[in-house]
């Protein structure tokens, strides 16, 4: 069975990047949760687009503070949002081409990649950022 536990590596030390990245894990454990439970099948479907909805406020809310602090790799770390963000899209039954679509453990695989490899290189990156600098982020 796989598992997803939060981890303090997970931790890009920015409290308002960390507080969003908890709830962004705390879906996907939802999701991993559910997809054990085979007969509730709907319900998981569900949860995938409320994952899809997260990462699309999350993400608007780091490039807003990217723009606020004139990050200047801004645009390589859009990039990886918006690649996520369209593979979710994808996967969510009402918008996704079923072609596309990943069976259910290599989409829930794919998504804790990805966070884990984007949280510890580009969130941290610019958690570091704004903390070297000095950044108001009021
Ligand atoms: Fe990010």
């Amino acid at each position: 069975m796989f598992q997803l536990e939060w981890n303090e590596k997970y931790e890009v030390g920015n409290p308002e990047i960390d507080s969003e990245h908890k709830i962004f894990v705390r879906i996907l454990q939802k999701i991993i949760c559910s997809s054990e439970k085979k007969e509730n099948h709907a319900f998981t479907e569900r949860l995938i687009y409320q994952i899809y909805k997260y990462a699309d406020f999350h993400f608007f809310s780091e490039e807003t503070l990217m723009m606020e602090i004139h990050y200047p790799a801004m645009g390589e770390h859009k990039k990886e949002h918006d690649m996520l963000l369209m593979e979710l899209r994808n996967n969510i039954s009402v918008t996704g081409n079923e072609n596309y679509q990943r069976p259910l453990d290599d989409f829930i695989r794919f998504v804790t990649d990805w966070f884990v490899s984007h949280s510890v290189k580009m969130d941290k990156k610019l958690a570091d950022f704004i903390e070297k600098n000095k950044v108001c982020t009021c």
